[in-house]
């Protein structure tokens, strides 16, 4: 099968479409034949030399990816079951998504719902993934529709499918941008009205900012995280999921004990059977309403990957690209 192989050696980076057959490290993995992958930031990172995020030498990339189950002994997963493949180690210290197929352990399967085709649910991906994962979240802290929430990062994956499922289950979105020339687009996804990103700093000089968020939900981490939760309205909450920005948080506990604000992290990476069911399930109810086609920044080749890892490193994507192995 054609693949797309990060290899370092000696401090080189090697990025390049190679025949490699696609190998299971369990009898108990289940083979499912790819149609689409997705782009995503932290592919960018393991796409990179000396980062963290990969854990071996060499592997085939891809942190996610859609298909049909093609071989199981897992009763759960029949042959033809369609399914989305994300987390764990998957594209990050075991072969991932760019290929026409893949051995996956079973607990990184989902089924996915009528409503979702698979090359939809790569649009989706993992950002998407993350986006319905934030906005359960904060329905679950009991957030509803009556404020402003404010989205960070909002022309990348994350931010932009979060704004359009914001909008469809009836919030108002404002976008938090570095990307004004984007605006119309991030409207026509969903959000009500945008916002230069420095405009998220509230009062600087004072130990809190202005209540002005219902809720929010942050991919950008560091100083935007920080302003967020001085800037949120008695009871509200920030799901946090990203660092694109900055890992580091530097705040105090005013937001917390005088505002009663919580600060709820996500995660797609690790999230059990259940929260994955929850999620898909979630996004296959609002599917029907949703132009996915419209996310898609550009349609790209194993061979094409090299410079959409390099464009998605850059921050210069709008929504998603999708990846098409078999083309
Ligand atoms: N917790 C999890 O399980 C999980 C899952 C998926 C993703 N993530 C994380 O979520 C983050 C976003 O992922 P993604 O796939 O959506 O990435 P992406 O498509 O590259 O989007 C990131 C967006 O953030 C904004 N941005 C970039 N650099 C910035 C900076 N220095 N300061 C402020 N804003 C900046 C840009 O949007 P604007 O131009 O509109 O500002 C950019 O499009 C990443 O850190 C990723 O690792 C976490």
């Amino acid at each position: 099968m054609r693949a797309f192989v990060v290899t370092e050696v000696d401090g080189s980076l090697y990025l390049g479409v190679e025949d490699r057959e696609a190998s299971a490290s369990s009898s108990d993995d289940v083979l499912v034949t790819v149609e689409y992958s997705g782009v995503n930031f932290k592919d960018a990172l393991v796409a990179s030399v000396g980062g963290r995020v990969r854990r071996v030498a060499s592997l085939i990339g891809g942190v996610d990816a859609a298909g049909v189950v093609a071989h199981s002994s897992n009763e759960e997963w029949p042959v033809g079951t369609r399914v989305a493949v994300h987390g764990g180690d998957l594209g990050v210290a075991r072969d991932g998504g760019f290929a026409s197929s893949l051995y996956t352990p079973a607990r990184f399967l989902s089924a996915l719902p009528d409503s979702v085709s698979t090359r939809d649910a790569m649009i989706v991906g993992t950002a998407g993934f993350t986006a319905m994962a934030s906005v359960l979240a904060l329905e679950h802290h009991g957030i509803d529709t009556s404020g402003e929430i404010l989205v960070t990062g909002a022309s990348g994956g994350v931010g932009s499918l979060s704004l359009t499922f914001l909008s469809v289950r009836g919030y108002r979105a404002v976008a938090s941008t570095g990307s004004l020339e984007q605006s119309d687009w991030l409207i026509q996804r969903g959000a009500t009205r945008v916002i230069e990103r420095d405009q998220i700093a509230d009062k600087p000089d004072r130990v809190l900012g202005t209540e002005r968020w219902s809720g929010a939900i942050d991919c950008v981490g560091g100083e935007t995280l920080h302003h967020i939760l001085r800037s949120l309205q008695y009871g509200a909450a920030v799901a946090a999921s990203g660092l694109v920005a900055s890992a580091e948080l530097h705040t105090n506990v005013y937001p917390f004990i005088t505002r009663a604000v919580s600060l709820l992290g996500i995660d797609a990476v690790e999230a059990r059977s259940h929260t994955r069911s929850a999620v898909w399930d979630a996004i296959g109810e609002v599917a029907p309403n949703i132009d996915f086609s419209a996310l898609v920044d550009q349609a790209v080749s194993l061979e094409e990957l090299p410079e959409s890892l390099d464009k998605i490193r850059r921050s210069q994507t709008r929504g998603r690209i999708l990846v098409e192995p078999n083309r």
